[in-house]
């Protein structure tokens, strides 16, 4: 169910070579950063190529409520008239984030250094989640939070009125709170910093020095130490939203695992903080190759060529990458169903907070599928039966997840018989185009009644 409509089952077939070209869509990060960040400037921001998800569409309606101009022009092309650093106006009603993690963690870093009280709602997945990691940051600012046991949605955070700068080690890898804390420090005056132990997604800290904010980045033993400068007046920019490694990453691995399949993901970014599924699928055998490899805004951009790949085997991935791969996990997951040996993912212990328990919807999903899984509070193992041997079959449930919902379908295409979802509704939130896309690839993906 997307967070606003009723569930859509949803079946994959088993199908033929998938081929040709996949235009995915714009990296989701990037979107919902260059909405926040539009919105904290003064002037006019454009942006095209934004993603036109359920998820990035909340956070522009999130802006409008806190008095940006958001306006909507066709093709991916947007414009923002922003209101300046500390000056959102307190929301009429409640603001709903729907299914985003990243929308209500990042704007209730923006909102947490202003004098103003936001109530924050969101779907029943969001509901479930941990906004503690982001609560506890904003406090030392200032603000106050009330939500509800557990630290869960729906909850009211109190801006705070004199905010002070603050010093912050995140304790887990995530660049939500990071960001959170950084979009804080934006209304504080003297210097805020971050401290990571690993590097997460950097989106934040390259848009903001592209904004006009002063950022450092220093690596030391401590980690990452961002520092930031409160109280810039940001500069509106003209964005240009690269496409998303994480969505390119479900027509690779349906390339990878389909007999006879050639696809081309043209234009994606492979910025070192994100690109880890790419770099794992080669170390598995995979027949990937970056063409066209070259800079764009900054940022190392390639075509990816993926061709189906009969001799994949399983590794141990590499658990310091894990952060640059973290959702593209359940998408590996199936392409470890498909490979000899077994895939031991280590060091994943985030994984049991995203949109679902990511871990244990795989697991559920892979086994009723034939597929043997073994899990661990922080650990999986996909124990891979090789090309053509995965049996498919069942149901599987999406838990409201996009990227749950998806990965059953690529397993589907290259399992022995179909494999189906209970709700592939969520895949709105990043992927809207999903469907007609593998499509046009030749894959027979269809809704349907269980
Ligand atoms: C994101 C950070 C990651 C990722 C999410 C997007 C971001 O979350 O899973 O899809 O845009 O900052 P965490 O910060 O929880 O790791």
């Amino acid at each position: 169910m997307s967070s606003h409509g009723s569930p859509i089952p949803m079946t994959s077939q088993p199908c033929g070579p998938l081929t040709g070209e996949a235009h995915v869509p714009g990296d989701k990060s990037i979107s919902h950063r260059s909405l926040i960040l539009g919105a904290m400037a003064v002037g006019e921001t454009r942006i095209s190529g934004l993603l036109e998800g359920e998820d990035v569409l909340d956070t522009a309606k999130a802006m409008r409520a806190f008095g940006a101009e958001v306006i909507e022009h066709g093709g991916g092309e947007w414009s923002v008239h922003g209101v300046g650093v500390g000056g959102f106006a307190e929301p009429d009603n409640v603001i709903d984030c729907g299914n985003s993690g990243t929308g209500v963690r990042l704007i209730m870093g923006a909102m947490a250094t202003c004098d103003i009280s936001v109530t924050f709602t969101g779907d029943a997945s969001l509901n479930k989640r941990p906004m503690a990691r982001v609560t506890d940051p904003i406090a030392l600012f200032g603000a106050q939070a009330v939500g509800r046991s557990g630290g869960r949605l729906p909850m009211t955070i109190v801006g705070a009125a004199a905010p002070v700068p603050v010093r912050y080690v995140v304790p887990m890898p995530s660049a939500q709170v990071k960001s959170a804390v950084l979009l804080a420090g934006l209304n504080v005056p003297g210097q805020t910093v971050v401290i990571e132990k690993e590097a997460t997604r950097d989106h934040t800290e390259r848009m903001l020095v592209g904004f006009g904010a002063e950022v450092s980045v220093e690596k030391t033993d401590e980690g990452r130490v961002i520092t930031l400068t409160g109280q810039p007046e940001l500069q509106p920019q003209t964005i240009v939203v690269p496409r998303d490694p994480s969505s390119a990453a479900f027509p690779v691995c349906a390339a990878i695992v389909t007999p006879g399949s050639d696809v081309l993901v043209p234009n994606i970014g492979l910025n070192p903080t994100r690109a880890g599924l790419f770099t794992t699928l080669r170390e598995m055998g995979a027949d990937l190759t970056y063409e066209n490899e070259r800079e764009e805004g900054g940022e190392p951009v390639a075509d990816l060529r993926a061709r189906f790949s009969p001799d994949l085997k399983g590794i141990e991935v590499d658990p310091a990458r894990a952060a640059s791969m973290i959702d593209e996990y359940p998408v590996l997951s199936v392409v470890a169903a498909f490979a000899q040996g077994d895939t031991v993912m280590k060091g994943v212990k985030e994984l049991r907070v995203k949109e679902s328990d990511r871990i244990d919807a795989m697991a559920t999903g892979l086994r009723a599928n034939g597929v043997t899984v073994d899990e661990g509070d922080d650990w999986w193992v996909v124990h891979g039966l090789g090309h053509g041997n995965v049996p498919g079959g069942a149901t599987c449930a999406s838990h409201l997840d996009h990227r749950i919902a998806m990965s059953f379908m690529i397993l589907g295409m290259a399992a022995q018989t179909p494999v189906s979802v209970d709700d592939g509704g969520p895949i709105a939130t990043s992927f809207p185009i999903f469907e007609p896309l593998m499509a046009e690839l030749g894959a027979d993906v269809a809704r349907t009644d269980v």
